[in-house]
């Protein structure tokens, strides 16, 4: 079956589509990558969106049209991946743009409550192509006390488990975050957590500093270095000491984060600083394997493999840096290229491997991953 696969991440950067040709049935899956496209965000777009996914200002009447014009945009996105492609989808897994997420429960109006919004109306992709939209994929996580995050370890599971030796799958998105797979792992072995800031810090100071929206390919802090003040200081945030299962979004390394970041960096060089944004990232995953996934395996069987994907691979600094964090454990660092599945196709392609299980009435989160109180068929389906 061919299938669409719609992924807009925390970057808000825009859309990627991928479109994937998927046999068999749950872990026994087969995933093969037909064809992939990127469409950025148009500018006013991506105001809109970041301004919807700020709690204090963000308005209902202007939420609920951006619901239904990302719908469109979506919808517009796969027609033209199709068209560029020369393939029709018979299936769209759509995860639609997170803009609010709270993975675990707190009191609200005298209930403990967990909750999640992707938007991208699913009922105006499937009206327009004619096709059956899963989408919605988190709350049915979330229903069985799952923090509705991470799901694409479902995908790394399928795509790179091994017999002999451990593999760590680190996505490099707006937010940094990892499966590991443990040799010989059954699904409930996989753990899986976010790192903290992927790209989002970087992002957030090229921006300030620079008037860019991100250090494209490194260049910035590849002139500078490092302000280990700074950064010692940023490593204790609360988050890098918690344990997993734990999830991050702009809620935690958003603009409040990048401006105490910014304020601690003072006046230095504006090129060490974008430097230090991009060792926060590498330094916080080097830590976090070394605290909790390599104490995971007992030797001689071991942890060999680092695969990496999302946008962040394409900065050079960031990749040095996580290379020489990385070398320190004895760990190869390789890319979700070499597997067949290009950095920036990822993402999307888990939501066509999710959806599919979704149309074949099969679960696909990862209990273990999630914290889920047992596995769950996920999202909702619109019928077109
Ligand atoms: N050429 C590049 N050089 C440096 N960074 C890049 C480049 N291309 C993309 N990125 C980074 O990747 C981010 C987008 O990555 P992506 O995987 O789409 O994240 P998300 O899933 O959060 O949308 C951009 O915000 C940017 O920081
Ligand atoms: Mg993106």
């Amino acid at each position: 079956m061919i299938v669409a696969g719609v992924m807009s991440g925390t970057s808000a950067d825009g859309i990627n589509v991928a479109l994937v040709r998927i046999q068999g049935r749950g872990f026994r899956s087969r995933v093969e990558l037909l064809a992939h496209y990127q469409f950025p965000y148009p500018d006013n777009v991506r105001r809109a969106v970041l301004a919807a996914m700020n709690a204090r200002t963000a308005n209902v009447s202007d939420l609920s049209r951006l619901n239904f014009l990302l719908g469109e945009l979506y919808a517009d996105a796969v027609r033209t991946a199709e068209r560029r492609a020369g393939l029709e989808c018979e299936l769209i897994g759509c995860h639609g743009q997170t803009l609010y997420h709270q993975g675990d429960a707190k009191l609200f109006l005298g209930r403990r409550i967990a909750c999640t919004w992707q938007a991208g109306e699913a009922a105006a992709i499937a009206a327009k192509l004619g096709v059956p939209v899963v989408s919605d994929f988190r709350p049915a996580d979330m229903a069985v006390k799952g923090k509705g995050a991470p799901l694409v370890p479902f995908l790394d599971y399928v795509l790179y488990r091994h017999r002999r030796y451990g593999r760590i799958v680190q996505n490099l998105g707006g937010i940094g975050n990892l499966t590991a797979i443990p040799p010989r792992a059954k699904p409930e072995d996989v753990i899986a957590f976010d790192t903290g800031p992927g790209n989002m810090v970087i992002d957030a100071v090229t921006e300030h500093l620079f008037g860019r929206p991100y250090d494209r390919n490194g260049r910035f802090a590849a002139r500078g270095e490092p302000i280990e003040r700074v950064l010692q200081q940023m490593l204790r945030h609360p988050f890098f000491r918690q344990k997993p299962p734990k999830s991050a979004g702009r809620e935690q390394f958003g603009r409040e984060f990048a401006r105490q970041f910014l304020r601690l960096c003072r006046r230095a060089d504006e090129n060490d600083i974008v430097a230090t944004a991009t060792a926060l990232t590498a330094r916080s995953i080097g830590t976090a394997v070394r605290k909790f996934v390599l104490p995971l395996v007992e030797p001689p069987l071991r942890f060999r493999e680092f695969v990496v994907s999302g946008g962040g691979t394409k900065n050079a600094t960031l990749m040095r840096m996580l290379r020489g964090e990385l070398a320190q454990l004895k760990m190869r660092v390789r890319t979700s290229d070499e597997f067949g599945l290009p950095a920036d196709a990822k993402e999307a392609a888990a939501f066509a491997l999710l959806a599919y299980q979704t149309w074949r009435r099969l679960p696909s989160d990862v209990p273990s991953a999630t914290g889920a109180q047992r596995p769950a068929i996920l999202g909702k389906v619109s019928y077109g």
